[in-house]
Parts: structure tokens; C-alpha cells; sequence
């Protein structure tokens, strides 16, 4: 069947502007790390691409390495934007990366020019792309100088195989240095992917600041701690679920007696306030105004619906936040 898309579908979302670009991304982001692999059911992840767009999510967050195996995240992609979105690609930001191991030898990782500049041609292809919205470097490479990284991406930006240059996993003073390399170069970085949840708040002291003095949109992965800040572990690890399948990147061993003490706590604050427990770990790493984007990932249709639902309830109560500060 031929997809149309719902036709309120820019309604009910919240777009914010990426640091001081022209560019908006929406309040929610969907990221295709797990569950759109060549191991997964295609159909399952068509449906929560449909989904995700007709709910006014217009940002996809790839990476040549997702899967497994690597790169089958970008093929699944790549196939729905044939059958379906191809239509819609001016209303989508589509984003990919390149950092961690794709293939054997020197050239297949890292931050060399030309690693990142091979491996965003065999994205392109693999997704059926000219051209991908934002190239990230994934990680920060000890050995390589932060201006060959740097002037790879300016190059990929200039060279049209991307709109717009990000960094992620970049710590707060190497990220000021990258900005400034890419401002001189004319290419200014446009956003910052780093890890954000209410168990792991390492950019707060920092990062969070940089970004905003540097102009830098922020979009946090991981919101949701890979499922941990859900009511889903409570009664131990359902099948299906991430931690337990053999390449979930949540392993059991993540999942402690004293994690789950927090989530319960967290999960009746929730409950408290009307809404379930994902809906408050989206809210909550939303509230530094420097955070333009909460990227989740999902497994079914109705997590993303959920994630949606956020948006009517973002505010909190002084109250809460001490709370919550208790009880983390
Ligand atoms: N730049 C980087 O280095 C980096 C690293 C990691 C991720 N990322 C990006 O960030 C994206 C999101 O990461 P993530 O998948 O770890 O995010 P997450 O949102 O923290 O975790 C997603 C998982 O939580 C569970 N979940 C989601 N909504 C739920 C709900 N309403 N109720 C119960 N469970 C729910 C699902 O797990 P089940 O499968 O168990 O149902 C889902 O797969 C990735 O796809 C990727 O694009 C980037």
C-alpha cells in the first residue's frame, strides 16, 4: 500500500531551534540503534518509522555501525524511504555517523579524513541517499588531530554530501576547540550528541554550558537509561525486552537492586503527576532550554506514542525536582 501521511501530523509536535542555526528539530527524535537491524522484522520497524513521522517526528538518527550488523540499520532505512518517505525527504533531517569500527585495517575507524569520508559514501549508498542532513564524527579520536577530523567534516559539508556538521561524545573542552576549528572554516558545528538521562548527567557540570556559549544545539541519546527508566525492568527482565536479548548494549548485570529502588520511586513521582515513567525521564532531560531533542529509541509503535504524550506534561514543580534530586 502506498503511505500518505497524516495530514496533521505538524499539530501536536514541539520544534526547537538547534542552538543558533536555522534549523528546528523536533522536541522527540527517534534513533535506529537497536530494533531496525538486519536481525529484526522489517515490517516492525517500517511501521514505527510511519508512525514516528505521522506523530510530527521528523528527525532519524543513523550511524554507519548500526544493526546488527552494522550498516543493516541504514539498508532498513534506506528501503522505507523507497517504499514510502521518499516523497517527504525535504520534510525529514536524516543524520548519520561514522566513529567506531565498520571494516578491517587502518582506515576502517576512528577520526582520519579517510575514514569518515569513505564510510558517509557507503551510508549514502546503503540509504539511497545524495545527501545525509547532519555527519557526525561519533567519538573523539585521541590520535588524530582534532583539525584533519574537523576538516573532514567542513569537506563533507562542502562537498554536498551533508547539510550541516555535528560531534558527539565529545567532552566540554574538546568540543569548544572543534567549534572554534569549524567556525574558522566556515562551517559551524550545528549540534552536539551526547549521553543525557536522569542516571547519567555527566554534561551537566560542563558540556551544557559550552554548548550554549558556542551557539551548539544538544540532542541527548539514551534517554530513557536503554529502557531502564521505564516501569518495564520492575518485575525483572521481560522477554523481548533489550536486556535480554545477547546484543542489547543494556545487559542484566546493568539492571542492580539499587537501580530498581530508584525506578520505583521515580515510577509512583510519575504516576503522581499523570503520566507513566518515560514520559517524566523525556520531560526531565528536557528542561535545560541548551537541550533541543530527546532521541529515543523504540521496539513497538506504542513506545513512540507514549514518548509523544510527553509534550503535555514538560513543566515541574520545585518540589518534584527536589524529589527527584532525593531520590537520585
Ligand atoms: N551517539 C552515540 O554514541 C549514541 C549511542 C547510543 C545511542 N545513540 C542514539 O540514541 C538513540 C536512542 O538510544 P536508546 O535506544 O538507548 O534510547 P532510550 O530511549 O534510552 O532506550 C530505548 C529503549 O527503551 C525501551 N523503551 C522505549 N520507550 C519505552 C516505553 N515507553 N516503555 C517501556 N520501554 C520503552 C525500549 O526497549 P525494549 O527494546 O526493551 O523495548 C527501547 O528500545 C539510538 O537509536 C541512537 O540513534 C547514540
Amino acid at each position: 500500500m502506498t503511505f500518505s501521511a497524516n495530514e496533521i501530523r505538524y499539530e501536536h509536535m514541539r520544534y526547537n531551534r538547534c542552538g543558533r542555526s536555522g534549523v528546528k528539530l523536533p522536541a522527540i527524535s527517534l534513533g535506529l540503534w537497536h530494533n531496525f537491524g538486519g536481525v529484526d522484522l522489517f515490517e516492525n520497524g517500517r511501521r514505527m518509522v510511519l508512525r514516528a513521522f505521522d506523530l510530527g517526528i521528523t528527525h532519524f538518527d543513523l550511524a554507519n555501525n548500526y544493526g546488527p550488523p552494522p550498516g543493516s540499520a541504514e539498508e532498513t532505512f534506506g528501503q522505507i524511504l523507497k517504499k514510502d518517505l521518499g516523497p517527504y525527504r525535504d520534510e525529514l533531517i536524516i543524520s548519520s555517523k561514522a566513529g567506531y569500527y565498520m571494516w578491517p585495517g587502518p582506515y576502517g575507524e576512528w577520526g582520519s579524513r579517510k575514514y569518515l569520508v569513505a564510510s558517509l559514501d557507503q551510508s549514502l549508498k546503503r540509504m539511497g541517499l545524495e545527501y545525509v542532513d547532519i555527519f557526525y564524527s561519533h567519538r573523539p579520536d585521541p590520535d588524530t588531530p582534532l583539525e584533519e577530523t574537523m576538516g573532514a567534516l567542513n569537506y563533507i559539508v562542502r562537498s554536498g554530501r551533508a547539510l550541516y556538521a555535528g560531534i558527539s561524545n565529545y567532552p566540554a573542552e574538546e568540543t569548544q576547540k572543534a567549534s572554534g576549528i569549524l567556525r574558522e572554516l566556515g562551517t559551524p558545528c550545528l549540534i552536539h550528541q551526547p549521553r543525557y538521562s536522569m542516571f547519567d548527567r555527566w554534561v551537566e557540570p560542563e558540556l551544557l554550558d559550552t554548548l550554549n556559549q558556542e551557539g551548539i544545539g544538544c540532542i541527548v541519546f539514551s534517554p530513557l537509561a536503554q529502557g531502564l527508566l521505564t516501569d518495564k525492568y520492575l518485575q525483572g527482565i521481560p522477554e523481548g525486552s533489550r536486556a535480554s536479548k545477547a546484543h542489547g548494549f543494556l545487559k542484566p548485570d546493568h539492571i542492580t537492586v539499587e537501580k530498581l529502588k530508584q525506578v520505583g520511586q521515580l515510577n509512583d513521582l510519575a504516576r503522581s503527576r499523570g503520566q507513566t515513567l518515560a514520559q517524566l525521564a523525556l520531560a526531565w532531560v528536557l528542561r535545560p532550554p541548551t537541550v533541543t531533542s530527546a532521541l529515543i529509541g523504540a521496539s513497538r509503535v506504542e513506545q513512540i506514542e507514549d514518548a509523544v504524550k510527553t509534550l503535555a506534561q514538560l513543566e515541574f514543580t520545585d518540589e518534584e525536582l527536589k524529589q527527584i534530586e532525593e531520590i537520585l
